[in-house]
């Protein structure tokens, strides 16, 4: 009898625990929160699990982490911020942070490893066509579906900007790095950046153009050591310099038997003579 007291009563414990975290999931779906939030992963925001952990001895927090989702916040888990949600109402932010922060204290490390390996999992199935079709449709070579503009339009100039040309390897291949797939993936679906939120406004990536994406910045990352971009260094300036001499030799003989005078010169001095 005491044992199945204590069971329904562990139930019961367990069920306000996470009906709790579960409605806020809900109301969390309908926002744009699980594009770059889950539960106990890192995506392009830290965990919820991580996120209550956190907090979890801060008697603020609430009505902090409540003004971080309307206003937008950074600085406090990395250097990637989050958007502002001017359209959702105290009440639903309320309840939505208080749903993760119920999560406090229950750290799931097994699932955490799972998720992990199964995002692994589905980029190693990436064709080399899938990566081919992601380079053609960053470089604009292939127009997105909803004809979104393609990726080089900016960060490529970005790059010129830096060291003409060439760069733009090396910068993929940090952004994979630091983001990994789960990172990347989730910057596709939902940008956090004003001005590629702007860009992609009602012109989403698909889910199919987002996986080759991915798989092009992946395949870039793993073969870096031979993507080196080229460096012409000193070789271009001398080149420079050759083709310069090149032409000058190139004008002197073709001047070598230009007229000297002007061309009236010669019927000149012809009527002067018969004169
Ligand atoms: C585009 C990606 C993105 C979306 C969409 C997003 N977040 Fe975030 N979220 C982040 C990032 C990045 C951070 C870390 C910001 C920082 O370092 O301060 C963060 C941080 C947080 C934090 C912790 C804030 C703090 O001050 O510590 C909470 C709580 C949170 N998000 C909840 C939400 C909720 C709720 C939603 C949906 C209404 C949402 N997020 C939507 C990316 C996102
Ligand atoms: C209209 C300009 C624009 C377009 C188009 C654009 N981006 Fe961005 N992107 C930005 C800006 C601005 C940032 C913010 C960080 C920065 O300044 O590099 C950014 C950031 C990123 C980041 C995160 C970089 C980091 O180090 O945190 C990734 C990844 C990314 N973009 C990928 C893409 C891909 C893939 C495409 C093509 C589908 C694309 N972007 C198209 C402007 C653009």
């Amino acid at each position: 009898m005491k044992i199945i007291v204590f069971f329904i009563g562990f139930s019961f414990l367990g069920n306000f625990v996470f009906a709790n975290f579960e409605n806020a999931q809900k109301l969390m779906g309908k926002s744009d929160c699980l594009s770059c939030h889950a539960k106990a992963q890192n995506i392009v925001g830290p965990s919820f699990q991580d996120i209550a952990n956190k907090y979890q001895k801060d008697s603020a927090a609430l009505s902090h982490l409540a003004q971080s989702v309307k206003k937008g916040g950074s600085g406090h888990w990395g250097d990637l911020p989050m958007p502002p949600h001017p359209t959702l109402s105290e009440d639903e932010i309320k309840q939505m942070v208080s749903g993760l922060l119920s999560l406090a204290g229950q750290e799931e490390p097994e699932k955490r490893v799972e998720e992990k390996k199964s995002s692994i999992l589905e980029l190693q199935n990436a064709t080399s066509e899938d990566i081919g079709r992601g380079q053609n449709l960053f470089q604009g070579k292939i127009r997105f579906a909803h004809e979104g503009p393609s990726c080089i339009a900016c960060h490529h100039v970005k790059n010129d900007a830096i060291i003409g040309g060439g760069i733009l390897a090396k910068d993929l291949t940090s952004v994979f790095s630091r983001l990994g797939e789960p990172g990347v993936r989730a910057i596709l679906g939902a940008p956090p950046f004003p001005v590629m939120q702007t860009a992609y406004k009602d012109k989403a990536l698909t889910k199919e153009e987002i996986f080759a994406l991915v798989a092009f910045l992946n395949d870039a990352d793993q073969k870096k050591l031979y993507q080196r971009p080229k460096d012409y260094g000193m070789g271009l300036f001398l080149s420079g310099i050759l083709g310069a001499i090149l032409l000058m030799l190139v004008y002197t003989l073709f001047g070598a038997r230009r007229k000297k005078y002007s061309v009236n010169q010669a019927i000149y001095d012809r009527q002067m003579k018969s004169q």
